[in-house]
């Protein structure tokens, strides 16, 4: 049974004070939950959020890494500072950072297995360009892009999560429907079944992204082969988040 897992990815927003707010809000509500609630702030607030959530349901990711080890990088942040600061997950492969940041397969496989290293969770994020699904494309890029677990083992599949995030449904107001959504994981959970097996294509939990909001979430969710959401602006906001949370719940609880 694969439990429902609802992360909220506060890209480059929220000040202190503000991410300070809402953690506090989704700490006190959750002391304990029937899905995984997971928040990823900016990088200067890890501690922070993670001293606020500590005790709670609502565990720490991080929304970037690199892959080498501690050094002269400048810049960068590696897994072992992000393990130190309380994170338990990373995101790996955003849409916005293969776009603005050029990042490619080949890297993010390497950031991928950096982040297992450190036993950190990685939410794998994958998803076509609007370009690409016009053209028919859809498939084929989502299976080069899981080129992204190229070092993974099917032991440590363990501790991956895969994001489908259509980028022309990402901050636009667009969801995929409920059947584009489901057809992109069951394709999704195919290549997992190819590449390791029915077991770990089973066991994998595959998230869904792009304008996640409280009135689309719970049917998004109760797609057989959804299992969770990335949620970005709805993930701002404590009422909205909370609301795609308890949608979670729900869902968790159709799905048995
Ligand atoms: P929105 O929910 O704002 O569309 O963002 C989705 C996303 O990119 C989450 O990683």
């Amino acid at each position: 049974m694969r439990r429902i897992l609802v992360a909220g990815n506060w890209k480059m927003n929220l000040l202190q004070s503000q991410g300070a707010a809402l953690s506090q809000a989704l700490a006190g509500k959750y002391a304990s939950c029937a899905v995984e609630i997971l928040v990823c702030p900016a990088s200067p607030y890890l501690g922070g959020v993670g001293s606020t959530i500590r005790g709670s349901a609502v565990q720490l990711g991080a929304q970037n890494l690199y892959f080498a080890p501690q050094g002269a990088l400048t810049g960068e942040v590696c897994g072992d500072m992000l393990k130190d600061v309380g994170c338990g997950w990373v995101l790996v492969g955003h849409s916005e950072r293969r776009q603005f940041f050029g990042e490619q397969d080949e890297l993010l496989a390497k950031k991928v297995a950096a982040g297992l290293q450190h036993g950190l969770q990685v939410v794998l994020c994958v998803g076509e360009l609007l370009a690409e699904r016009q053209a028919g494309q859809t498939e084929a890029v989502l299976e080069k892009q899981m080129a992204g677990l190229a070092q993974v083992s099917a032991e440590q599949m363990a501790n991956i999560v895969i994001a489908y995030e259509p980028v022309w449904a990402i901050g636009t107001g667009v969801t995929a429907t409920t059947e584009q959504a489901q057809q992109a994981h069951a394709f999704l959970r195919g290549q997992l079944k190819s590449r390791y097996s029915e077991v770990v294509a089973s066991a994998t939990r595959i998230l869904y992204g792009g304008s996640v909001k409280a009135d689309n979430a719970l049917e998004l969710l109760s797609q057989p082969d959804v299992d969770g959401a990335l949620v970005g602006g709805a993930s701002l906001k404590a009422d909205s988040f909370i609301a795609i949370i308890e949608a979670g719940i729900q869902a968790q609880a159709r799905k048995g």
